[in-house]
């Protein structure tokens, strides 16, 4: 019989990791995003957590993107977020505004997981850069999901996000659930509905490359401390979903 891990989490941590869904009904409560670190040396206000920046820097370096990709927009705190807001509503007007830049709280931005990218061609426009599908931006878009990014506002889903088609914003979720929201087309909404479907011996199973699998399943939140217990694991990932409970994700290898 395999050995089984037990761990004891916290409640305030379903407020943290790569899968928080923060939108106009789950505002980020983890405060100000830490481990943030320049996506690109020569562009050092953008920011993304430390993990995501790498992430980012691999896709753009497999696609051998050269600079034709600028890092527009990264991490930006409460003020900033509640500065472009105000900025916008006197500039663009109430409709553009709540179409195109989240509530003070209720961005993804503030938790360092997102970025929007523009396409490196004269002036770029700080709310909507340009990112075509088509040469270099499809290119990353196509390759984003195998290393843990996904379009975050998909045209089609704007009713479920609240927020307008935005070409341009990626949002880290972490491999694989970036590949199984592509796979499947459910945005990050969707996707932490879906999940809950996978729960207790009903876990959802993505086979990855070379024998390795991935087990996923979520963990409603106990009011105080949540146990969660794992079949031996060897690499395991734990993600709070900003609502109400936690999404594991636990690597294995067939025949192990
Ligand atoms: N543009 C996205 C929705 C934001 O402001 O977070
Ligand atoms: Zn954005």
């Amino acid at each position: 019989m395999r050995a089984r891990t037990g761990i004891k989490l916290e409640h305030e941590q379903i407020y943290r990791g790569n899968l928080i869904l923060v939108n106009a009904s789950f505002p980020l409560k983890e405060g100000a995003a830490k481990d943030l670190v320049p996506v690109d040396p020569s562009i050092p206000d953008v920011l993304m957590k430390h993990d995501a920046a790498d992430v980012l820097q691999l896709v753009l370096e497999k696609i051998s993107a050269d600079g034709d990709i600028v890092p527009v927009s990264g991490y930006r705190s409460s003020e900033e977020q509640t500065e472009l807001y105000r900025e916008s509503l006197r500039l663009n007007g109430k409709e553009f505004t709540e179409k195109y830049v989240a509530l003070p709280d209720h961005s993804e931005h503030q938790t360092g997981l997102a970025i929007d990218l523009g396409l490196n061609c004269g002036e770029i426009d700080f709310i909507r850069p340009n990112f075509p599908y088509e040469g270099i931006c499809e290119k990353f878009r196509r390759e984003a999901p195998n290393y843990g990014f996904i379009e975050r506002y998909k045209k089609g889903k704007e009713k479920i996000t609240g927020i307008a088609h935005e070409p341009w914003h990626f949002r880290y979720v972490g491999y694989p659930h970036s590949n199984i929201m592509e796979d499947v087309d459910l945005s990050l909404e969707e996707y932490i509905d879906f999940l809950k479907n996978y729960r207790d011996d009903r876990h959802l199973i993505y086979d990855g490359a070379d024998g390795v699998y991935m087990e996923i399943f979520y963990v409603p939140a106990a009011e105080d401390e949540t146990p969660i217990s794992l079949q031996q694991a060897g690499v395991y990932q734990i993600s709070g979903n900003n609502m109400d409970g936690f999404i594991v994700t636990v690597w294995r290898r067939e025949n192990d």
